[in-house]
């Protein structure tokens, strides 16, 4: 009985509250009137925001409380009492009257209906249509087409060609006040379309263009499983909805532009959650409109904003970005050459601005390349499309602006660059080869040469070989007076080193590889090609190679100031230097190691770096050397399950040293050694201090935590360091040598952190920080062999 009473009442208030109302019907604010959606999705009707006094007609969801309004008719045209009127005229147009009956609001239509129906969706659609007609598209009028801050599944935003109608959001002034305020989110349809947000006309931040998957500007999308993205790209229209992926579910989502100016996106699972943001942009600094002025990509780590002009640029204004104004931007370092101009890929990009781009949908990469190469003017290409392995073609033809770098979801971006110089060119070779025929070592000459046919026949194209010049064995002999201990700079772990001059009085440093590489002789070349092609300025360049039978060596530039170790840790030589140099000297390493981990195409682990690999131009600029060595040495050996294990004890962290897993987080780990030792001008092995028996890791992390830090600073330092520099190289530090290969920063992160001033997360405890626990029990249970003086080993590990 009783429930027969309650439904008695469910029928009677859905009567009372339709879904539709026709011409010689009105929605009075008077009696409370309102229209419900069929199933009780959503409610029109009036309603005051906030503690504003003003009537507005909204809509809003019908049982979700506090109540959440998601479209407003007279946004800027409130009414000041409850005597408004809402009705539908005889030729279908909707009419807001006022206690007068003048009109304070009013809808557009397209053509008069014989017999106009207002009604609302479930969908939250508004809708004036003619008589029984169900198709939406054919309204006379909707909401839909008139976005205000909120886009609902199955609302668009974009531009119709045919008709020139614009669909886009603007936020609410106030929570108070429905009226358009600063902030607009549109598809812009210059160039190839992108969504962006506006402050007034200027771009606040663009989510980017569509490339079939999500936008280039929201990576983070497409965790998202929820939702169905729906975007449109035809000579009709551009658009841009989204669905619920399950219609049916109770789910309720929104995408708002808020008061601030963040696109946020809500849901709500069950009354009890309440609307949970599951999404914002802009994410961090980064996200905001060409904060790195052209040709330079921004990277955050913890809320912390560093730009970086991109390889072959150069900051623009050098002095304006040390002080961290970027808005300058970069410039090429070497100038564009046209009909000999190359293209550099880019990976993990947000695509530049396309607001003056070209696109053509259907062309392959491949042409798409072709036709940036045509036109001088075009400065970068890249898909359009990276759904299904890539598709489409789109041009820049003016300075890139507003890039990012994402770790994972972002695109490869195809830049424009004069062809790097060439080096060694085929004249020299040809010079050594003629010299030798002349100092009459035929023999070795023949066999050197017929060596090089016979590569040649196996490798690859002509193009590659004229990359690495190939270094006769006389000429080494001679360079270096036949390997004379006189000449030899030092014993590496991967065989010994020589200075060399050569005829022309070029010096060099020769790498006599040790013989147990095992490597075929074509591996081997290849091998030396590509680390050749390795090229920065804080990394020793490469000039060559010579191969001999079981003879390999390297040819490298040769670096007059020998290496770092050389200078820290000399008691006259560190005077030489001083703070500013040491500071220099780590960003430099720094960045080297950047450039091996992630800039360059190879992505190599040095997994040997010590203070003695980092070597010393004339300049006192720091080289990485022996980079890329043991990537040529990695290979199974002797057996097919034994793995070598190369680094020096006091370099190698814990996860490498005990069970031979190396990374890129293996070589934060040294290098955050390396930096310890560069500002305390003491070895983490072999230090000893009374107190106690930590190693310098340990060390410093003891006066880390008692806030004495600065006195692990080498004392020959005297005053010439600013503290907050040196506080920061510490901390930095720290963060490497954790004992977690995960809690350790990757080195963009490093190069940003030492770069900037903003806080850091907090080290936790240092990987090997006793001398106790030092690997050497666990390694000499497994064979390994000494190649120097105990301090470089090479482990065969079983595996
Ligand atoms: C609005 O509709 C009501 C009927 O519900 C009618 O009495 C009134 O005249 C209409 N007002 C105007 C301005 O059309
Ligand atoms: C109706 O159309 C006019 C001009 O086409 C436009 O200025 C006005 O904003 C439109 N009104 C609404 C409510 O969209
Ligand atoms: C609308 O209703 C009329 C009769 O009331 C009918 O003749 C017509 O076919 C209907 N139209 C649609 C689109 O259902
Ligand atoms: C992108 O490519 C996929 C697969 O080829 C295609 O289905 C999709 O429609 C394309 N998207 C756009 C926006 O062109
Ligand atoms: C807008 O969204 C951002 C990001 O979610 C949030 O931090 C901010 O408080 C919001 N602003 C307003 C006025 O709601
Ligand atoms: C940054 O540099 C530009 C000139 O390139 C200048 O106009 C601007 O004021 C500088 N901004 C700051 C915050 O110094
Ligand atoms: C797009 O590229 C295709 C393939 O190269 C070509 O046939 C077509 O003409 C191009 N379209 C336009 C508008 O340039
Ligand atoms: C290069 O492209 C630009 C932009 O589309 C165009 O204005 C210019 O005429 C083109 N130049 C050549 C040589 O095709």
């Amino acid at each position: 009985m009783l429930f027969a009473c309650i439904f008695m009442l469910f029928i009677y208030g859905n009567f009372a509250a339709t879904d539709s109302i026709s011409p010689d019907q009105s929605i009075r604010d008077r009696d409370g009137d309102t229209l419900v959606s069929a199933v009780g999705a959503f409610e029109v009707g009036f309603f005051s925001p906030g503690n504003s006094k003003g009537r507005y007609l909204g809509i809003w969801y019908k049982n979700v409380s506090p109540r959440t309004v998601v479209w407003v008719a007279n946004r800027e045209a409130p009414l000041n009492n409850h005597f408004g009127v809402l009705n539908v005229t005889h030729e279908g147009t909707l009419v807001l009257l006022d206690e007068r009956n003048s009109r304070v609001w009013s809808s557009n239509k397209s053509r008069t209906a014989q017999n106009p129906v207002l009604q609302l969706l479930d969908s939250g659609n508004l809708v004036v249509k003619d008589g029984n007609e169900t198709d939406s598209e054919k309204a006379l009028w909707q909401s839909f087409d008139y976005p205000c801050d909120t886009l609902l599944p199955g609302m668009k935003l974009g531009k119709n060609f045919v008709t020139g109608q614009v669909r886009s959001l603007s936020t609410w002034k106030s929570p108070n006040n429905p009226s358009p305020g600063q902030f607009s989110a549109s598809i812009d349809p210059q160039g190839f379309p992108q969504l962006v947000v506006r402050e007034g006309h200027k771009m606040h931040f663009r989510v980017g263009s569509w490339n079939g998957l999500r936008f280039t500007g929201s990576p983070e999308l497409k965790e998202l499983r929820l939702f169905k993205y729906e975007f449109q790209l035809t000579k009709n229209e551009v658009s841009y909805e989204w669905e619920l992926q399950n219609p049916q579910s109770s789910l309720l989502s929104r995408l708002v532009v808020n008061q601030s100016g963040f696109l946020q996106r809500f849901a709500r699972a069950t009354p009890l959650l309440g609307w949970t943001p599951i999404y914002a942009a802009p994410l961090d600094q980064c996200d905001y409109y060409a904060v790195c002025g052209a040709y330079a990509s921004c990277r955050t780590f913890n809320s912390l904003t560093v730009c970086a002009c991109l390889d072959g640029f150069e900051p623009k204004s050098p002095k304006e970005w040390r002080a961290s104004n970027w808005s300058s931007g970069c410039v090429r370092k070497s100038n564009l050459d046209c009909r000999n101009d190359d293209f550099q890929r880019f990976r993990g990009f947000k695509l530049p601005d396309t607001s003056n781009s070209q696109f053509n949908t259907s062309m392959s990469l491949t042409e798409c390349r072709e036709n940036c190469f045509r036109n001088c003017s075009c400065t970068a290409y890249a898909n359009s499309n990276i759904s299904n392995g890539g598709s489409g073609c789109l041009l820049w033809f003016d300075e890139l602006v507003d890039m990012r770098e994402y770790t994972e979801g972002g695109q490869d971006l195809y830049i424009r660059k004069a062809k790097p110089k060439p080096g060694y060119g085929k004249k020299q070779v040809a010079i050594i080869v003629s010299s030798v025929m002349l100092t009459g070592m035929v023999f070795i000459g023949l066999l050197c040469y017929i060596r090089i046919k016979k590569l040649r026949k196996q490798g690859g194209g002509e193009n590659e070989e004229m990359d690495l010049p190939i270094f006769d064995l006389a000429t080494i002999v001679k360079a270096t007076d036949n390997f004379s201990s006189d000449n030899k700079l030092g014993q590496g772990g991967f065989g010994p080193v020589y200075k060399g001059t050569l005829a022309e009085g070029q010096e060099i440093a020769v790498k006599r590889l040790s013989k147990s590489s095992g490597q075929g002789m074509v591996e081997f070349k290849n091998e030396v090609i590509l680390i050749a092609k390795l090229q920065h300025r804080n990394l020793v360049k490469l000039l060559g190679c010579c191969i001999q039978g079981d003879e390999k060596m390297l040819i490298y530039e040769y670096m007059t100031n020998k290496s770092l170790d050389y200078f820290i840790f000399d008691q006259t030589k560190k005077t030489l230097i001083d703070w500013q140099r040491r500071m220099h000297i780590i960003v430099g390493i720094a960045r080297g190691l950047l450039y091996l981990h992630q800039d360059s195409r190879l992505r190599i682990i040095h997994r040997d770096l010590k203070v003695g690999n980092v070597l010393l131009d004339k300049d006192m600029n720091p080289k990485i050397s022996d980079f890329g060595l043991a990537r040529m040495f990695q290979g199974d050996q002797i057996e097919a399950n034994t793995n070598r294990v190369v680094g020096t004890y006091g370099y190698m962290s814990p996860e490498y040293a005990v069970d031979g897993h190396f990374s890129i987080k293996s070589d934060v780990f040294s290098f955050g050694v390396i930096v310890l030792e560069i500002i305390s001008g003491k070895k983490n092995r072999g230090f000893c201090h009374p107190d106690h028996n930590h190693n310098l890791l340990g060390h410093t992390w003891r006066l880390w935590m008692e806030e004495r830090a600065l006195e692990v600073m080498d004392t020959m330092l005297g005053d010439s360091y600013t503290v907050s520099e040196v506080l920061r190289c510490i901390h930095v530090a720290l963060l490497c040598v954790q004992k977690r290969p995960e809690d350790r920063p990757d080195m963009s992160s490093v190069v940003l952190m030492l770069a900037s001033e903003n806080s850091l997360p907090q080290p936790k405890l240092p990987g090997f920080y006793t001398e106790r626990n030092l690997p050497e029990e666990e390694a000499s249970s497994s064979q390994h062999e000494r190649v120097s003086n105990g301090v470089t080993i090479s482990t065969l590990q079983g595996r």
